[in-house]
């Protein structure tokens, strides 16, 4: 079988990825039918406590607004279905009957759903398998952090994939969903084996993930035979629009990840003994930090060529805090002065230690950048625009300062970074359940007093508070003070309903993170934040806390409308309803404010919703719902690391009066609505220039097109952006302005989308956009075109520095 032959850019609707095709449809895979579950399931509670607190707490997740909650569970033990463990006994059919129990959203026949989540948890053992796992739409797959459990494919192993997150269909080779809508899911903690599969068996992924926003993979490693002759690769990844993952480990196989999507953040990767450590396929644009190569053939592959058109496939690449050691090259690229396109093979690699490297980069005619033992502080090449003009390059390049303040304490120069805490050096005694306190969590009932008192009391008592799965209703601010701890099972949500959030002139924050003044730790994770019906004063987030070293904020999302139970729906949000008071459901996603400090966001999703996630019946119909400010950041020394901010009003991410910023992968999305009405227009959130609103009637003055800007970068300091892209896609639903088809002219959805104004040392790397034609716009002058910088659909600059 011949795979990762080929590349297409395309356009699915509603869906924006320059995507791979491998496949021969219908040859793949048995379709193994899934053995009946057993009716006794409910009652075989094979559940053991493990020390895990996760697994240990009493189970009272609820899924809401499933169609019956009572009877649905959200936690499943593949034990409690039949898997052994033992490392002999095939558990292939009992694992996937935990997954599917519970009428659940399954491949190929529902588009996705937020009613029948499920959290599928593997104690310890080896679970062996001889077909794939195939999973549902929303789910996670966890395994105990203190002793990961391995699931192992058998020597007659019968598929490509071991982990199957996104199955082909054995008839036609359809994909089990559209891979840029594929969200809210996780794989965490648990050990791939491939080694009993022989090495001459192809092996496509141990794990297959494509994936988008609101996913992770953390803490997995895949084991692979190290053998030359080895056709296995760890993870793979041919679509979507990601996305995050973290702490993951290959030994062996011929590569440790083979890895394409639009744009992703990876932090934490070692790969071992691999022929090829990290093959790249595509990318609009990526933030590798902290990768490590051990003993292998060569480090990153982003030589990727379209074998007719002789395009780069691989757009840019950015890496940083990393190393190889005993290993070939460290980066292969096939760019030169005259490649094409001219913005596609776009590379920023910052320090980087290599110890017995043969080369540090090797190009199609040779080491471009030697080895040995060696730092490579800053190396780049693509094209670039800094004060003193632009040029195309390739080499090392000055890169800027990085503000102490972001850096690792420990000295050793690295931006700092926190992983999500697990807690799993935590009792279960140490946990406060919320359903304990008698929250309801049910989507009706006013949770808010114990809520409330629930985070006060687990701080008293300095408890972990867990929200199981559930929708918990409130109708005023819940305050984190400092000290809050607070983790949820498997995205439960806070959902905000009702006349505090009326006035669209008069914000008030639904959660609310420390008052101005406040000092401490606020860690907070795996949940959503979520309004219901019109809530015009929403300010979902509102973040005042002077953090120490230890806060943060992981896997927690804004989800504004498109989801049942939030009243911002098909029926009540269509989108040919354009003045639809209905419909405005927040004045700010998230702001950071002036009081904060230290503030750490790391793998969030601040959507306003544009199309309906529970719609299984039209299949992810539009909606239009309307929001003021994206990501609002006043505070200085803050960290975000792979963020997306989509479909606000004003603007996506705006970055006032700061000091030191790092940031990236971060991607936006411009309302589809836009321009009709258009930014100037202000028909649902006035300007305010109290909260320094851009004035769109002056900036847009003269422009075709004046939509929100994705980034706006004013009177900062110090501003990092370590990778981003800024995506316009529709003029009023119109896609045909971003089609890589369309004549040259076109990619005009929007006239500007970057701003940066007054800046004291701001500098980006690998920027990408789509469908805007002035790339930067500095202090009001447009600096760069798209047509130049035309990489793999995007375009891109990969140094920008003012
Ligand atoms: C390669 O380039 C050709 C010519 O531009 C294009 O038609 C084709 O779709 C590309 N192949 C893939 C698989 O992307
Ligand atoms: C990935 O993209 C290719 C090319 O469009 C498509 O054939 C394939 O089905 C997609 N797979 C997934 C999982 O989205
Ligand atoms: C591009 O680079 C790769 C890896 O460095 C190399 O194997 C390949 O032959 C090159 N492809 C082309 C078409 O030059
Ligand atoms: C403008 O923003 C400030 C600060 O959030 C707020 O107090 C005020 O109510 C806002 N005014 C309007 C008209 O939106
Ligand atoms: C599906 O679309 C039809 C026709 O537009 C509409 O009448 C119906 O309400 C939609 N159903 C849902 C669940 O949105
Ligand atoms: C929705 O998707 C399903 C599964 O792909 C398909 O069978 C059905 O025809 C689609 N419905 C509509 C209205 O497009
Ligand atoms: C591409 O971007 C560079 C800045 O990096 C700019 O100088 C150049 O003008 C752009 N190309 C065009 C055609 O505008």
């Amino acid at each position: 079988m011949r795979l990762l032959s080929a590349l297409s850019c395309l356009l699915a609707a509603g869906a924006h990825a320059a995507v791979l095709n491998p496949w021969q449809s219908g040859k793949i895979f048995r379709n193994t039918p899934i053995a009946p579950a057993s009716s006794n399931l409910h009652e075989l509670e094979a559940r053991q406590a493990d020390g895990y607190w996760l697994n240990d707490i009493k189970k009272q997740g609820i899924a809401a607004f499933n169609d019956n909650p009572a009877a649905y569970k959200v936690w499943r033990d593949v034990k409690a279905y039949g898997a052994k463990g033992d490392g002999v006994t095939d558990d292939t059919d009992a694992i996937n009957r935990a997954i599917s129990d519970g009428n659940r959203c399954a491949p190929w026949v529902c588009q996705s759903s937020t009613t029948s989540p499920a959290i599928v948890y593997f104690p310890a053992g080896t679970y062996l398998v001889k077909d794939r796992i195939r999973m549902y739409y929303m789910t996670t797959l966890l395994g105990n952090p203190k002793s990961r459990a391995v699931i192992k494919a058998s020597s007659d192993f019968n598929s490509v994939f071991v982990i199957d997150s996104a199955p082909y269909s054995d008839q036609n080779g359809s994909p089990a969903w559209i891979s840029t809508n594929i969200f809210l899911r996780q794989i965490r903690n648990l050990v791939v084996d491939l080694q009993a599969v022989p090495v001459n068996k192809e092996i496509v992924g141990g794990i297959h993930w494509p994936a988008s926003q609101a996913t992770n993979l953390q803490n997995v490693k895949v084991l692979m035979t190290k053998n030359p002759a080895s056709q296995h690769t760890g993870i793979f990844v041919e679509n979507g629009s990601g996305g995050w993952m973290v702490d993951i480990e290959t030994h062996g196989g011929n590569k440790g990840l083979s890895i394409g999507n639009q744009q992703f953040t990876l932090r934490n990767v070692d790969v071992y003994d691999a022929n090829i450590g990290i093959y790249q396929l595509w990318s609009w644009g990526w933030l590798w930090q902290g990768v490590h190569f051990h003993d292998c053939g060569t480090g990153f592959d982003i030589g990727a060529i379209n074998d007719t058109s002789r395009e780069q496939q691989v757009g840019s690449v950015v890496i940083i805090d990393s190393s190889a050691e005993r290993t070939g090259s460290f980066l292969r690229t096939n760019w030169t002065q005259t490649s094409k396109a001219i913005g596609a093979g776009q590379v920023i690699l910052e320090n980087i230690e290599l110890k017995g490297v043969s080369a540090a980069v090797t190009g199609p005619d040779g080491t471009k950048l030697g080895g040995g033992d060696t730092t490579i502080t800053a190396w780049g090449q693509g094209n670039q625009y800094t004060s003193s003009g632009s040029q195309r390059w390739q080499g090392t390049f000055d890169a800027a300062q990085r503000p102490k303040e972001l850096l690792d304490p420990n000295g050793n120069g690295k931006f700092y970074s926190k992983q999500k805490p697990q807690y799993e050096g935590n009792a279960v005694g140490d946990f406060i359940s919320i359903r304990d306190r008698g929250a309801k969590g049910d989507g009706k009932a006013d949770d808010t007093t114990i809520v409330q008192n629930a985070i006060t009391d687990s701080v008293a008592q300095n408890k972990i508070l867990f929200f199981d799965h559930g929708v918990y209703k409130v109708t005023n601010t819940i305050y984190f003070p400092p000290g809050a701890r607070i983790v949820g099972e498997m995205f439960a949500a806070i959902m905000a309903s009702g006349s505090t959030w009326a006035d669209k002139n008069n914000p008030v924050p639904v959660v609310k993170i420390g008052k101005p003044g406040e000092k401490g730790i606020v860690q907070w994770s795996d949940m959503l934040v979520q309004t219901q019906g019109p809530t015009p004063g929403a300010k979902i987030i509102e973040y005042n806390l002077e953090s120490q070293a230890g806060s943060g904020v992981w896997d927690v999302h804004t989800r504004i409308g498109g989801s049942k139970g939030t009243d911002l729906q098909t029926p009540q949000c269509p989108i040919s309803a354009k003045t639809n008071d209905k419909c405005l459901a927040a004045h700010t996603n998230v702001h950071i404010t002036k009081s904060a400090t230290g503030a750490y966001f790391e793998n969030n999703w601040f959507w306003t919703a544009d199309h309906d996630m529970d719609d299984a019946i039209n299949n992810s119909t539009r909606v239009s719902v309307f929001t003021g400010r994206g990501l609002l950041l006043e505070a200085n020394n803050v960290w975000l690391y792979g963020n997306g901010v989509e479909h606000h009003a004003i603007y996506q991410y705006q970055f006032a009066n700061v000091k030191n910023v790092f940031a990236g992968y971060i991607q936006t999305e411009t309302p589809y609505w836009q321009p009709n009405p258009d930014a100037k227009t202000q028909t649902y959130y006035p300007r305010n220039a109290t909260l320094n609103d851009p004035d769109y009637n002056s900036f847009c003055a003269g422009l075709e097109v004046c939509d929100a800007l994705g980034l706006r970068i004013l009177n900062s300091e110090n501003v990092r952006i370590y990778a981003g892209g800024l995506y316009s896609f529709f003029r009023d639903y119109d896609v045909s302005c971003s089609s890589p088809d369309a004549p040259q002219g076109n990619r005009n959805c929007q006239t500007r989308i970057l701003s940066i104004e007054n800046p004291k040392s701001v500098q980006l790397y690998g920027l990408s956009e789509v469908g805007v034609v002035e790339m930067l716009t500095v202090n009001g002058v447009d600096k760069a075109r798209w047509s130049d910088n035309l990489s793999v659909y995007s375009n891109t600059i990969g140094l920008i520095s003012v």
